[in-house]
């Protein structure tokens, strides 16, 4: 054998070694292990298909998937980082990117946020965020007692925007009150709020944006209960009908063509059981600067933020950063409840998703700090309570 070749042969026994030993490697062909490693996934998370050539789409699906978990992997792997994210088998391996888009992300969140219209109180606090120092260390508000509720899950929708909303008004409400935080009812502001305004617009289970869910609640005043009025729309387990004000023309058509008025807002949403006290009286959109993000979110409470998600349909774990995604295509809304912010280490947010406990770390992922990574830091909100 000559020297070169020898030389590139040793070299690629070199880095499979280390490849094989820091990270897992799926099969890409149709063979045994592919075909286990499909019907265990299908155990862990029950899936059932209505017939064997749904089953056969699905699994094409699921390998096409793996290539994909396979390459992130591997772009995640060039990067120097001590937690580096890893893809794989997530709840979403049997769909295509494409049909996850349509399900799960949210079409309706600004992407051109910087003509944005601000609240007034958004202004005051701009100008006191430029003047917040640089924070460092660690912080989440999944350790106070009662702050960050349990994970939700979302189904087949794209509600993320009004479940991420209710986890900033449960942590402002719990650290308001010092006691643990009800779960607010997301599926009453599905179902009431048709908001288009400037640049608040509410579509439902198909989408919506941060400013349209705090408009709403600023207008309504008070909040009610999940268990008041539970979410329902992510199984379909009801056909509610537009919300009044819906915007057929920013919206598209309503969802569901046969709609059920007794599972809709005007049925179901009584006023005389909002939480008694709770009051939101006010928005902003904050900074995008991430030290700012964070001292807002160690003073506030857990904050909501929009950010791309398309690295996050495999996501298993690990620190996100910019794979695929980027900063400008904001389609998903997920509650920040902490930070890890270190010199020289890898520096990260905490996020709660919305898309049940079985996806990510628990429910929860970790995405980089500091590099606008997704657009974490791009349409950040909170409320403000009475
Ligand atoms: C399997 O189910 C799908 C989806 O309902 C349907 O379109 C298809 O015709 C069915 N195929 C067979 C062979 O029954
Ligand atoms: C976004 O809005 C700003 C200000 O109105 C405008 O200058 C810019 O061209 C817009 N960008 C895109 C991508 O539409
Ligand atoms: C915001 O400020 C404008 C101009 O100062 C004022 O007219 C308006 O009433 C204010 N809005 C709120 C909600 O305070
Ligand atoms: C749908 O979800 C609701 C709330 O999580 C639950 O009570 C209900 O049993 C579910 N229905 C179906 C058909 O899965
Ligand atoms: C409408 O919803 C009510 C309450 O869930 C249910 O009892 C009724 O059967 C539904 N009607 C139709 C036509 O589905
Ligand atoms: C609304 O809730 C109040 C308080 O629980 C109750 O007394 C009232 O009957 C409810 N109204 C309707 C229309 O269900
Ligand atoms: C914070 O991050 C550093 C390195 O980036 C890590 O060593 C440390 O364990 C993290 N702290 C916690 C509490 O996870």
């Amino acid at each position: 054998m000559r020297l070169d070749s020898m030389l590139v042969f040793m070299s690629v026994v070199v880095s499979h070694i280390i490849f094989s030993q820091s990270m897992i490697e799926y099969p890409e062909e149709d063979n045994q292990h592919a075909k286990d490693l499909f019907s265990n996934w299908r155990k862990r998370h029950s899936k059932t298909y209505k017939n064997g050539s749904v089953e056969h789409i699905k699994y094409q699906t699921f390998l096409e998937n793996l290539k994909i978990a396979n390459q992130l992997n591997r772009l995640a792997s060039k990067y120097d980082s001590e937690m580096p994210p890893t893809f794989g088998l997530s709840p979403y391996v049997d769909l295509t990117p494409k049909e996850f888009k349509q399900r799960f992300l949210n079409r309706f969140i600004q992407s051109n946020i910087s003509s944005r219209r601000t609240s007034n109180r958004t202004k005051s606090r701009k100008q006191r965020d430029t003047n917040s120092g640089s924070v460092t260390g660690c912080f989440d508000w999944s350790e106070v007692y009662g702050v960050v509720t349990s994970v939700k899950d979302q189904g087949s929708t794209g509600a993320c925007w009004a479940i991420a909303g209710c986890g900033n008004i449960e942590g402002l409400w719990a650290i308001k009150t010092g006691s643990s935080s009800p779960d607010l009812s997301s599926q009453a502001v599905l179902d009431c709020n048709g908001i288009f305004q400037n640049q608040a617009l509410a579509c439902g289970p198909t989408g919506g944006n941060p400013m349209a869910f705090y408009e709403f609640l600023v207008n309504e005043g008070g909040m009610l209960q999940e268990s008041d009025y539970p979410f329902c729309v992510g199984n379909g387990s009801c056909s509610p009908c537009a919300p009044p004000g819906y915007s057929t023309l920013h919206c598209g058509p309503w969802f569901t063509p046969s709609c059920n008025v007794s599972e809709s807002c005007s049925a179901k949403y009584n006023r005389s059981k909002f939480i008694p006290g709770l009051k939101v009286v006010d928005y902003a959109i904050l900074s995008q600067n991430e030290n700012s993000l964070a001292a807002d979110l160690k003073n506030i409470g857990p904050l909501v933020a929009a950010l791309h998600g398309r690295d996050l349909q495999l996501y298993t774990g690990g620190v996100l950063r910019a794979l695929t995604c980027n900063k400008y295509n904001l389609d998903h809304v997920v509650l920040l409840t902490g930070y890890n912010i270190t010199e020289n280490g890898a520096s990260y947010w905490i996020a709660k998703n919305s898309w049940g406990a079985m996806w990510g770390e628990k429910g929860f992922f970790r995405i980089s700090f500091g590099s606008e990574a997704c657009g974490i830091n791009k349409l950040c909100a909170t409320g403000f309570l009475a």
